[in-house]
């Protein structure tokens, strides 16, 4: 890569003292994000931290943002040389892979693949719709049963399963019951995997804390079982659709990645040996249950926290959609105070509040600062998202900032909410997890209602991992149309 003399230029960015050997670590918190913007107060929106003796530049703001990911996108693709980044997906991962043009071929192999599978156009995008109205209605089923006599249940297991069931439909054509306990048991232990690589762990930065026995090294080892245990679900996936392999059927995003790596022209040119197969599926099925859950978890939070949205937002469907069919994602366009409910919710919530970590590709230049190669990078979404600047009020929670007078959803704004991340690392699953939460969402608030427990908080109050998570809550559900007719 040839130097920029620019980049050579510059100082280094600002921040705070760093102690020898902990650098930073003693102030991160418990929600990194946050200091992250008190630090950023301070110092502007370009700083650096030390976690151990690692250098870190931590990104905030939209524009410096944009700056970095959009404007200098190649820059700032990289991913930093951790040990725990090479035990994902078999170590043939394409979400924490360095930066190279195979990794360039890698990507647009498994996003193509994706959107193919998910919101091209009919017929998958339809049997994509399908995957998810059916899980919902599975989950419905689930949710009235074990809130039966008045009972309280924690929704968020349920979630889980349900969304990953989706992904598997789409990987493998198979799903499970909500019952199997071996299913339950690999998708449970997600939230190791957040806690791993998520910023402000210590796991690669204090490399020492693997001697001696401490919270960070069990942490670290559940991360190793967890990644060979999915990995190995998905080679057992991956070798059944080998033995089954017909070129004239693509049955699911399996047989598609099977047939583009071990049986098309450009596998072997891309440099994507049969390994990638896995590591592919591993990727797109580890990433895609764990988010969308989340969503939804925090989307119920919210519907028990502000009971009234949740009657307008039952009022909006039954007009648009009424009581005859279930909500489809066609209705999305005539639904816009719904749509209007998720945007802030991820904008309020901020779920993702710091991107996987980044690194630079070469030194760069960025608001005046100079960053050398090699160095790794926070992006800070969360100050994006709560930016008084930008957003009015940006700690209330209100859907309607995303509504126009004539209560048409404001698309530019909708835009601006910072979640999936941008430029060469943005989410590749981003439109496919946008219908499913709002297909969820939708075929959840059409047919049931949903009631807090009145012996519990509700607090926003969360476990921080790369995804923060809500606290276990609990909820009674009720159909809805049973409702009606009882009132009747
Ligand atoms: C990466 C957010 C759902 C697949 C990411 C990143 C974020 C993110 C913040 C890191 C981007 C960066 O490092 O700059 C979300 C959110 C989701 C979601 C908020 C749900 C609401 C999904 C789904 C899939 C998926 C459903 C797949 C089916 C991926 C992959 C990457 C990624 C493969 C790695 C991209 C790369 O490194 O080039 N996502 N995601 N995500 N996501 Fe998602």
């Amino acid at each position: 890569v040839r130097r920029s003399p620019r980049a050579q230029e510059g100082r280094r960015p600002p921040g705070p003292f760093a102690w020898p050997l902990l650098g930073n670590v003693l102030q991160l918190g418990r929600l990194p994000h946050l200091t992250f913007c008190r630090l950023a107060q301070k110092y502007g929106s370009v700083f650096q931290i030390r976690l151990g003796r690692q250098a870190i530049v931590v990104l905030n703001g939209e524009a410096t943002i944009r700056q970095a990911l959009v404007r200098q996108s190649a820059q700032f693709a990289g991913r930093p040389n951790f040990p725990s980044f090479r035990l994902v997906s078999g170590g043939k991962s394409m979400a924490f892979g360095r930066y190279s043009e195979q990794w360039r071929a890698h990507r647009r192999m498994a996003h193509a693949t994706l959107k193919a599978f998910s919101t091209a156009n009919a017929p998958n995008k339809r049997l994509f719709e399908q995957h998810v109205a059916a899980e919902a209605q599975e989950l419905i089923e689930e949710l009235l049963l074990r809130s039966a006599g008045s009972a309280y249940l924690d929704p968020s297991p349920l979630f889980t399963v349900a969304n990953a069931n989706v992904i598997c439909a789409l990987c493998f054509g198979k799903r499970y019951s909500h019952a199997d306990k071996e299913f339950q048991a690999l998708l449970g232990r997600n939230d190791k995997f957040g806690q791993t690589v998520g910023a402000g762990s210590l796991v690669d930065v204090l490399p020492w804390l693997q001697r001696f026995p401490n919270p960070v090294r069990s942490v670290f080892r559940d991360f190793k079982v967890l990644n060979q245990e999915l990995h190995a679900f998905v080679c057992a996936k991956v070798a059944q659709h080998r033995l089954t392999y017909d070129p004239q059927v693509t049955r699911d995003i399996s047989d598609a990645i099977i047939g583009h790596i071990e049986h098309g022209p450009a596998g072997a040119k891309e440099g994507l040996s049969r390994d990638y197969v896995a590591g592919t599926l591993t990727d797109i099925f580890g990433a895609g249950q764990d988010t969308t859950s989340t969503a939804l978890a925090w989307v119920l939070l919210l519907l028990l926290k502000y009971p009234q949205l949740q009657s307008q937002l039952q009022a909006e469907l039954d007009r648009v959609v009424g009581r005859a069919r279930l909500p489809i994602a066609d209705d999305r366009a005539s639904l816009p105070h719904l749509e209007a409910f998720i945007y802030e919710t991820l904008r309020y919530t901020s779920f993702v509040p710091v991107t996987i970590p980044h690194a630079t590709t070469d030194d760069v230049l960025l608001d005046g600062f100079r960053i050398p190669k090699d160095t790794v990078v926070f992006v800070n979404q969360w100050s994006v998202n709560h930016d008084q600047c930008k957003w009015k009020d940006p700690h209330l929670f209100d859907p309607g900032r995303f509504l126009d007078a004539e209560q048409k959803l404001d698309r530019d704004l909708t835009c601006s909410v910072m979640i999936f991340s941008l430029g060469k690392r943005r989410c590749i699953g981003d439109q496919l997890s946008k219908l499913q939460i709002f297909l969820f969402t939708a075929i959840l608030l059409h047919q049931c209602s949903f009631r807090p427990n009145p012996t519990e908080r509700l607090t926003m109050d969360c476990i921080h991992g790369l995804a923060l998570k809500p606290l276990p809550f609990t909820v009674s559900a009720t159909r809805r149309d049973t409702a009606l007719q009882s009132c009747w």
